[in-house]
């Protein structure tokens, strides 16, 4: 087992809120990871009904000692707002539990971003523990604190910053994962070798076989260098001031995608995938990088079985009209994350919009996905 450190610098409330990311094999049964991070007696797990036939059994042997309540979510996306989380709240009033309370999340990024708006919510704040089950989740949404949901005009525009007490990261979860869910957790993974580490990038290549057949050593690997960076941007910019909106490549782009062809047709990674090839391609229309490197980036989403084309619907006006509420938008200028050359990314407003044109226009599928 791995342990790698989130550390956050004390907000007032709380002297320190750093805290672990456990990564590693057959974790989920081990109470003694958990226990240090328990507060009171009562312990509210929430998963939904694909994970919980899985894992929960595992899982709740492991909170034995507390008095345990159970929720059970509805599955997707499409689930992924203020009437199922207040489903959660229900769960907690009927059970009277009080402020020392515990939440888990035990699912993948939607039943984690879910369950932790709604500790950031009960009573002001409670106890939070993520035990992430998709890639996606372990490498990412349950790593830094963002939780939330989405409204129908945009993706997680309702949410708060709510910082879990620690991370449980199994490894051995993803066995069950579907392909293109694994593939979907891989594009974040290539993400934050986009952004800062091409000596990870190189690896993702030489290495894209072993992950997508589930090596376990090389999952652990890609899982320990993305939590890494992760764990630093956060340390570094916590609340998204500056360095942290670099790990939002590619998702201005893919954002607008998942909010066009309605909540879980497209996976929130395949989205992104798509959306880091748009920002390769503007990057290089700008004459930051060559029409090589975006062929580099293209080959690699190709190996790990990601989209790389919008849907055709979708044309330029229809991107400003989306991308104009994007929380990354300041007085009406789009912003984006873009290249100053592979490995290095940067967040700009400094381009022209008939070169966004262009990308757009380019990325078009003929005909669907
Ligand atoms: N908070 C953040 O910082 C952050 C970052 C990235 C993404 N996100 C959010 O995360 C969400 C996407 O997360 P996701 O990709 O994990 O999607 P998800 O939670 O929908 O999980 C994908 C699917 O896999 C199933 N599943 C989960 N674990 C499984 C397992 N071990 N075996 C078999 N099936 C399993 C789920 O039930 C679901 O059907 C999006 O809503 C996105 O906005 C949040
Ligand atoms: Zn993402």
């Amino acid at each position: 087992m791995k342990t790698l450190q989130v550390e956050l610098v004390g907000d007032g409330q709380n002297a320190d809120r750093s805290y672990p990311i456990y990564i590693g094999q057959d974790l989920l049964t081990k109470s003694e990871l958990i226990e240090p991070y328990v507060k009171g007696t009562q312990v509210l797990i929430v998963s939904n009904d694909v994970v919980a036939p899985l894992y929960l059994d595992k899982v709740k042997k492991t909170f034995a000692a507390y008095d345990v309540k159970i929720v059970i979510l509805p599955d997707g996306e499409q689930h992924k707002n203020l009437d199922t989380v207040n489903t959660i709240f229900d769960a907690l009033l009927d059970a009277k539990f009080d402020r020392t309370c515990t939440l888990v999340a035990l699912g993948g990024g939607v039943v984690g971003d879910m369950t932790g708006f709604a500790a950031a919510s009960y009573q002001r704040g409670v106890n939070f523990i993520q035990i992430p089950t998709t890639l996606l989740a372990q490498v990412d949404s349950s790593v830094g604190g963002k939780t939330g949901v989405n409204h129908p005009k945009g993706k997680n525009m309702i949410g708060a910053f709510h910082q879990p007490r620690c991370v449980i990261a199994d490894s051995d979860t993803l066995n069950t994962l579907e392909d293109n869910q694994l593939s979907a957790g891989i594009a974040e993974v290539i993400k934050y070798g986009l952004i800062r580490d091409m000596t990870f990038t190189k690896w993702l290549e030489d290495n894209m076989q072993k992950i997508l057949a589930r090596d376990p050593e090389a999952l652990a690997y890609a899982i320990e260098v993305s939590c890494k960076c992760k764990a630093e941007i956060v340390a570094e910019d916590e609340k998204e001031k500056g360095v942290r909106a670099l790990l939002n490549l590619g998702h201005t782009f893919g954002h607008a995608i998942e909010t066009s062809s309605g909540y879980g047709n497209w996976l929130h990674g395949e989205a992104v995938a798509t959306g880091m090839l748009m920002a390769a391609d503007l990057s290089m229309r700008i004459g930051n990088i060559s029409q090589k490197d975006v062929e580099r980036v293209d080959n690699l989403l190709d190996m790990a079985m990601l989209p790389t084309r919008a849907p055709h619907h979708m044309d330029y006006d229809h991107y400003i009209e989306i991308m104009a509420i994007d929380k990354k938008t300041r007085a009406g200028k789009i912003n984006l994350i873009l290249f100053k050359k592979l490995g290095d990314a940067f967040l700009t407003n400094n381009f022209s919009l008939d070169l966004l044109r262009e990308t757009i226009d380019a990325h078009r599928a003929i005909d669907g996905k």
